[in-house]
């Protein structure tokens, strides 16, 4: 069983602990958290039982993999003796926009660092985390990576450069099926149902939509075609869509997330 050390212990951090925790991955005395100036280490420790580290040095000593998990934005300000004492570490980072150079050259002495990109539902184990490391993993190291990931949901590795787009999609993805959910309720709203029956409707729907998508081998496209017959309901509804360009505003959303993503790792 790996010993895990964190630098930040927020949401997102929380949600891998508590990951690992359910897991069986690593027991609570497994994993020692450090915080900023807020109370976040001291909540994540009461809430979990895992050990607050007294210091820096207290923080890597005996941990076979350090997790960076602080905001971007506060990752200049870290404790600069965090590169010396990652030495021989692997280092795991979900920090947004942070490139594996600049992950390297703060963490110069660990034996290696990942880049991950998580998103939301990870919170309940149900996200997908990108990853990419700088150099090939080793068979251990892949498991403790797998360890700390597999807690937020699934995995994929894809190389660096399709960083942007992975946050484009996953990253930012549930925002835009937020965005739809909550337009589509709108929507059902002014069709006449109550708030609480349109969210009972569409919430359902696409529920039962995805489910039944993951069910069977057919593509979309496929069980699209399944509920539209010429003339039908489904098919207005489509040629509305069409007609309002729904696919180039898709890939016009995911393109814009991308190309944000590119100016802000500048
Ligand atoms: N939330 C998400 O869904 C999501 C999705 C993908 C990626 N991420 C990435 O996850 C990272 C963390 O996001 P979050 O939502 O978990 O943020 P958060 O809840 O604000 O947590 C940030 C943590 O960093 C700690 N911290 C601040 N300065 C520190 C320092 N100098 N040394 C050690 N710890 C320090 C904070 O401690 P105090 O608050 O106690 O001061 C807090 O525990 C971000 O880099 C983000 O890009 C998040």
């Amino acid at each position: 069983m790996a010993k895990l050390s964190f630098i930040g212990a927020g949401r997102m951090a929380g949600a891998i602990v508590r990951g690992l925790i359910r897991s069986g991955a690593c027991v609570p005395s497994d994993i020692k958290i450090i915080g900023g100036a807020n109370h976040s280490a001291k909540d994540l420790a009461k809430e979990t039982g895992v050990i607050i580290a007294t210091s820096a040095e207290d923080l890597f000593a005996g941990a076979d993999a350090v997790v960076v998990a602080c905001k971007p934005q506060q990752f200049p300000m870290l404790n600069e003796s965090y590169g010396k004492l990652s030495k021989e570490k692997l280092v795991l980072s979900v920090l947004a926009g942070k490139r594996l150079a600049t992950l390297t050259q703060f963490f110069n002495s660990a034996r290696n660092v990942v880049r991950t990109m998580p998103n939301t539902p990870g919170a309940i184990g149900k996200g997908v985390t990108a990853l990419c490391s700088a150099k090939t993993l080793t068979t251990g190291d892949r498991s403790i990576v797998e360890a700390i990931c597999n807690g937020l949901g699934t995995t994929l590795e894809i190389p660096e450069n399709m960083f942007d787009a992975v946050t484009a999609v996953s990253g930012s993805g549930p925002g835009f099926f937020f965005e739809t959910i909550s337009a589509y309720e709108e929507a059902a709203v002014e069709l006449g149902f109550t708030p609480a029956q349109a969210q009972l409707l569409v919430r359902q729907t696409f529920l039962g939509s995805l489910a039944l998508l993951q069910s069977t081998q057919e593509t979309p496209e496929n069980l699209r075609n399944q509920v539209t017959s010429p003339g039908g309901t489904t098919k207005a509804g489509l040629d509305a869509l069409t007609k309002n360009q729904f696919r180039e505003t898709i890939k016009a959303a995911l393109l814009a997330a991308k190309n944000r993503s590119e100016e802000l790792g500048k």
